[in-house]
């Protein structure tokens, strides 16, 4: 058989971002930044991964054991993902797993889910296993519940999907915003966010009482609105909307002094709105600007200089958004 190539693309979340784990909608765009798998059916009865750009760039083992025994985290989302399959698909013959990525895993573009989508795509088109976009969502969302126990599946549906999505997890509701581009301007603040240790901790807050309940009813209200301006492309409404989400989001107190400093910066040159994107402590920032804007805004946040010396300047990344989901190469 010959060895089939899948990518997905990365994602940012645009809206709603927390309150999506507990049922609200959100509104998510995908990157054209992808991550690549290709999958080779093989002889011998073994998982094996090539993947240069991780820590572990090559691993094998039975496929019997897959699934089992100690796993190192950069194989893992693949080899659990695997295991699914296998289980419900079964197979004779052993695979062969080479992946690239065109982003780094430390952008917060959701590497772990674009890899996983795009290897459910080469494996579906490989055995001809006929997996419709719902049914590879489920396969791959059990894998990342295995390996990382909390998430909404929002980066998942942007990786299978792709394109500007409206999302009630998991995947109850994927509504494509039919659109162009966002004209979005993305900020790097060096920093690695922990997702699952913030997604704990809200969860922890949101047990004690009830102000976490109303932060999450006024962020799910705005993003009803906010796909209402997306759709009418009325970009400074949605920068409104966008720092109105920031400040709920400062409220659950996930932001961090780099992302306010990234994001004053933004604001300062002119961006119509700006907000984190994803858990919060790191990663990046978004703004959305008038084209006339964009190259300001661009330069405010390459030359924000964090007090707490921890970050240098920002790293602006330059991203299309609305980009195609998981399809197969070549
Ligand atoms: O940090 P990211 O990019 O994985 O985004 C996390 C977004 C949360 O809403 C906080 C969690 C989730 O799974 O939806």
């Amino acid at each position: 058989m010959t060895p089939i190539e899948a990518s997905a693309p990365g994602k940012l979340m645009l809206f709603g971002e927390h309150a999506v784990v507990y049922g609200y909608p959100s509104i998510v765009t995908a990157v054209d930044q992808r991550i690549y798998a290709k999958a080779e059916s093989v002889a011998a009865k073994t998982f094996s991964v090539i993947a240069p750009e991780v820590e572990m760039p090559e691993y094998s083992k039975s496929v019997e054991d897959v699934g089992n025994g100690q796993i190192p985290r950069s194989v893992e989302f693949l080899e659990r993902l695997y295991a699914r399959f296998r289980a419900k698909y079964p197979q004779a013959q052993g695979i062969s797993v080479t992946t690239r990525s065109e982003f780094s895993s430390k952008f917060g573009f959701g590497s772990s889910s674009a890899v996983t989508a795009a290897f459910a795509k080469a494996l579906n088109e490989l055995y001809s296993t006929n997996m419709t976009e719902q049914e590879m969502f489920d396969l791959c969302y059990k894998t990342v519940l295995d390996v990382q126990g909390v998430g909404s599946g929002f980066d998942l549906a942007a990786a299978i999907w792709g394109g500007t999505l409206y999302y009630v997890k998991p995947a109850k509701v994927v509504e494509q915003l039919r659109i162009d581009e966002l004209p979005l301007v993305v900020g790097y603040t060096g920093i690695k966010a922990d997702t699952a240790s913030i997604v704990n901790r809200v969860k922890a807050e949101k047990e004690h009482g009830p102000v976490v309940d109303g932060i999450f009813d006024q962020v799910g209200a705005l993003v009803e609105i906010a796909k209402t301006a997306i759709l009418a492309a009325d970009w400074r409404l949605v920068g409104e909307l966008m720092t109105q989400n920031q400040a709920l989001l400062e409220e659950l107190r996930v932001s961090s002094p780099e992302l306010d400093i990234l994001i004053d910066a933004a604001d300062a040159a002119g961006a119509y709105g700006a907000k984190l994107s994803g858990a919060g402590g790191g990663d990046c920032m978004i703004a959305v600007t008038d084209v006339h804007k964009k190259e300001d805004v661009e330069r405010g946040i390459a030359s924000a200089i964090s007090i707490q010396g921890t970050m240098k300047a920002g790293q602006v990344i330059h991203v299309h958004t609305h980009a195609q989901g998981a399809r197969i190469e070549g």
